[in-house]
């Protein structure tokens, strides 16, 4: 059986699911000042919050917790994971982090002067937060074919290979690296195809800026590569992957994705003087270099998380149980960034909303009324995350999309907590016209989205 027609693993402990009444639910979000982020665990039924962090480990990784060495220099639990991520990436130094964002913060510390300008197919919140509290300047050039939400499109993760050149060939901006985002979660959890990489990487040639990748969740987007771009059917997951990082100079990873681990995360690099820099930070603010704010151990699950994540089966099995609950939703009308992505589906929540006032936050309004119905906490991925406020005029700016996002945590629902999902989703579309918008009552000034407080408009 090569396809195999169900999981390709079996269940080996179990966590019982909190169940609350809807009386119960309507006092929770309320007590969380209307923030999913701010409601307890034990609020929520099914959590679609993120797919970070929240997968399953495998027996092999709970195992290989036990042979974690815990030297503080030089442990073989950071050589079994340096190997393995040498592996993958090919790339000739290495530093462990504690997870996605503190590598961001030493990248850019590392990187990056006030007032330079970091080219993506689309910034990570966090990311782009990074680069802004350093002074820099985040810049998303997505692909046209993105702008359609409702396309059918294969690789709308894809940045725009002539905007990106026009950035680069002004010299007026100091561009000291170019990212791309695999795959592309803010657009959708799209893909890249191999064909705009390369392209990627011809422009850094030709204007000689490094090329690096935010590499969370590269294993599906080489899923994708596989099954989606002429020439790569035959081709294994770790045969794309190093042709991808190939053609990268460096990446940069949240492993609490496609490394199947709690917490952890990397920055690996062929720039030797650029890791000098990294290392020396590293030590001030992460920890010793050779274990960056992890313990020995969850290295060990690390390197058995990242290549597990690149075994067919498994990946054949994520991509489709997020293709599943997708095609449920678009039969039941459901307005959605369309293709499928890898980790979540987005609603479109300025097609499932449009009575409702931009200001109001469409995206937020439709997550807080999801958990009321079904007990389910998904992420607003629009105007609260991203909205902008001119600091002279006061003038607030909203974002184009305004998505909420069910991330699907890896191997840890089964495809009957997916029905209920869909259906609790087709019902809350039906009556839409009900649902109340939102305003907020405190903001903080970076990530907003994390801790700001709401109150329900009349
Ligand atoms: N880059 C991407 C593409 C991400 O999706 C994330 C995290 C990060 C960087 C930061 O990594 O959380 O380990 O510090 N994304 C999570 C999410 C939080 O829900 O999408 P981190």
């Amino acid at each position: 059986m090569k396809n195999l027609p169900f999981e390709p693993f079996k269940i080996k402990a179990v966590e019982k699911i909190p169940v609350l009444t809807k009386e119960r639910r309507i006092q929770a979000i309320s007590d969380a000042r209307y923030n999913p982020f701010r409601l307890k665990a034990r609020e929520v039924t099914i959590d679609l919050l993120t797919d970070s962090g929240t997968g399953a480990m495998s027996d092999r990784q709970w195992s290989a917790l036990l042979s974690g060495d815990e030297s503080y220099a030089g442990s073989e639990s950071f050589f079994r994971f340096e190997e393995t991520v040498k592996k993958i990436t090919g790339k000739k130094y290495l530093v462990p982090t504690h997870q996605g964002r503190s590598a961001e913060h030493l990248f850019f510390s590392a990187l990056m002067k006030p007032g330079d300008l970091i080219p993506n197919n689309a910034h990570f919140d966090t990311t782009q937060a990074n680069i802004e509290s350093a002074g820099g300047r985040a810049l998303n050039l997505p692909c046209a074919e993105s702008r359609d939400l409702s396309s059918e499109d294969p690789f709308k993760g894809n940045i725009d290979p002539t905007a990106l050149d026009k950035v680069l060939s002004d010299p007026a901006n100091h561009v000291p690296v170019v990212l791309m985002t695999v795959t592309n979660n803010t657009g959708g959890g799209q893909p890249v195809s191999m064909a705009n990489l390369r392209s990627v990487r011809a422009l850094c040639d030709k204007y000689e800026t490094p090329l690096y990748f935010d590499s969370a969740r590269y294993a599906e987007n080489c899923y994708f590569i596989k099954t989606r771009e002429p020439g790569y059917a035959d081709k294994s997951l770790i045969e794309i992957a190093n042709e991808m990082f190939s053609l990268c100079n460096g990446a940069l990873m949240s492993a609490k994705k496609d490394g199947f681990v709690n917490i952890g995360g990397w920055f690996a690099t062929d720039d030797e003087k650029l890791f000098g820099r990294v290392r020396e930070l590293m030590v001030v603010v992460e920890g010793f270099v050779t274990y960056g704010g992890l313990a020995g151990r969850d290295m060990d699950a690390m390197a058995v998380g990242l290549m597990e994540a690149l075994d067919v089966s498994y990946m054949r099995q994520r991509v489709e149980q997020v293709g599943r609950l997708h095609a449920k939703l678009k039969k039941g009308g459901v307005p959605m960034i369309n293709p499928s992505g890898g980790h979540a589906v987005y609603l479109d929540a300025n097609a499932i909303l449009p009575h409702m006032p931009v200001e109001h936050f469409r995206g937020w309004s439709l997550t807080n009324e999801l958990y009321v119905r079904g007990g389910i906490r998904g992420v607003e991925i629009g105007s609260v995350m991203f909205m902008k406020q001119d600091p002279e005029t006061g003038k607030i700016t909203y974002p184009e999309k305004d998505l909420v996002r069910l991330a699907i945590p890896r191997r840890v629902y089964t495809d009957r907590h997916m029905d209920f999902v869909a259906e609790t989703v087709i019902d809350l579309c039906g009556d839409a016209t009900q649902i109340r918008g939102y305003k907020m009552t405190y903001a903080p000034k970076h990530l907003k989205h994390f801790i700001a407080e709401f109150e329900p408009v009349d």
